[in-house]
């Protein structure tokens, strides 16, 4: 495993533009194979996430092509492989996304079920529960969840909680089923609409994206298109903290700032001074960030992908944040690693209570996920001297060019292959 080593003590000054978002392009690669003829998908980021979901499809037997602009061409025409067997689902859970589609478009699949989680437990009763309603046969067994169904048929069915791969794998699903599926207490995240809007651009019919009830006409089949894939405004987030901790200014292009809005709020109340414009914002602080308390949920609400940044920053700012995690049970295992930067702060079930230090120092740390990875650069960047973080292929299958963009922005950061 590769480690970041940085120095601490720059301050944050440039522009990022920021590509495809992760959470949006693996739903959309999924997607794909609910269609007959290509459809080529744009915007999309350089991540080793990616790379696998390819693998997984063209394992399965779908044609792929890449552009030398990154866009990635589909064609699952083909009678397909519907089993995803353990090798190939492992290292990513967003795997389980080709479970609607393969069931919906060829009346069986099993997908192996991933393995343990950093950040909890992360269960697919909603997954199964929904595919059910639309009168599948589904059960787990030796490890798989295994689904049939000759045609689905449109049916009903009201999420226990908000999940969003649950609510992509069923809408995914309802989209070729016969009649009409209402789903309710769905995900409203901007990923899920835009893998709505790219499965209506393939022809679905779709109604009330980006609100908690979806309903789906089921059509017979969908045909090619072209789409871009929406701005990663968890990339984008991340940089734009990173500003307001270094006391830095960084203005970030390719998120929409109505993806952000409770987040940006957030940076404002720290003291940053926060623009926004069309298609980015800029934030830019001079002095240290003012403590400010967050609570994560379902969007629109404060992203649960944010919360290790969140604590970076309240581990510097000037104050007390009480920070709440209500969306995984063990997202807060990272804050050790943050303690051993030199944060105080306490974690009691999901609240972590955090009293600013003027500066953090350095220290050896392991990331154990995408975020908390994320979150720990960010604790290196405010620490005295040297901190080494480890582990950091976890990092990569999140955030693309991530050194490189940091070096850009003034960030004193190198790789070091283990
Ligand atoms: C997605 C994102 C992830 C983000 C998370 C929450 C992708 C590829 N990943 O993950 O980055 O952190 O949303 O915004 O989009 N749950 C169940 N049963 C289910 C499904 C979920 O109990 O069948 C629970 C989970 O344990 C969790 C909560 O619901 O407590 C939300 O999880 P969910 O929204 O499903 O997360 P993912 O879709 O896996």
């Amino acid at each position: 495993m590769a480690k970041i080593v940085i120095t601490g003590g720059e301050v944050l000054n440039g522009e990022v533009q920021i590509s495809g978002a992760k959470n949006a392009v693996l739903p959309i690669l999924c997607a794909t194979l609910l269609a007959d003829r290509p459809i080529s998908i744009g915007n999309v980021p350089h991540l080793h996430d990616v790379t696998t979901t390819m693998e997984l499809l063209g394992a399965l037997g779908a044609q792929l092509t890449v552009d030398e602009k990154l866009t990635i061409t589909v064609d699952a025409g083909a009678q397909l492989q519907t089993v995803a067997p353990y090798e190939l689902v492992k290292t990513m859970r967003a795997s389980i996304l080709v479970l609607g589609p393969l069931l919906a478009k060829h009346g069986h699949a099993e997908v192996s079920l991933p393995g343990g989680c950093a950040i909890g437990s992360r269960p697919v009763d909603q997954h199964i529960r929904g595919l059910q309603a639309l009168g599948a046969d589904v059960v787990v067994e030796n490890g798989f969840v295994k689904a049939r169904a000759d045609r689905l048929r449109g049916g009903r069915y009201a999420f226990d909680m908000v999940t969003v791969t649950g609510t992509e794998n069923v809408l995914m699903a309802a989209a070729l089923a016969r009649g009409t599926t209402v789903l309710e207490n769905c995900a409203e995240e901007p990923e899920v609409v835009d893998l709505a809007n790219c499965l209506i651009s393939m022809g679905a019919k779709i109604e009330g994206a980006g609100a908690s009830t979806l309903t789906v006409e089921g059509v017979g089949r969908l045909h090619p298109t072209t789409h871009r894939v929406v701005g990663d405004r968890i990339v984008g987030a991340t940089w734009g903290i990173a500003a307001a901790m270094t006391r830095g200014d960084v203005t970030v292009h390719g998120v929409a700032p109505a993806h952000l809005q409770l987040v940006l709020n957030k940076l404002r109340d720290t003291g940053a001074v926060v623009e926004t414009f069309d298609e980015g914002f800029r934030v830019r602080a001079d002095a240290r960030p003012k403590a400010v308390n967050v609570s994560t949920l379902p969007f629109p609400g404060f992203p649960t992908d944010l919360q290790p940044m969140a604590i970076g920053l309240a581990a510097v700012a000037d104050g007390m944040s009480l920070i709440t995690e209500n969306v995984f049970e063990a997202r807060f295992r990272f804050v050790e690693e943050m303690v051993r930067l030199g944060a105080d702060a306490r974690t009691d079930g999901h609240h972590a209570v955090i009293r600013g230090v003027e500066q953090l120092s350095s220290a050896p740390v392991w990331c154990s996920d995408i975020r908390a990875g994320a979150g720990l650069v960010l604790g290196g960047l405010v620490a005295d001297g040297v901190t080494d973080v480890h582990d950091v292929e976890h990092i990569d299958r999140g955030y693309p060019r991530f050194e490189e963009i940091l070096r850009s922005l003034g960030g004193e950061i190198e790789r070091v292959s283990g």
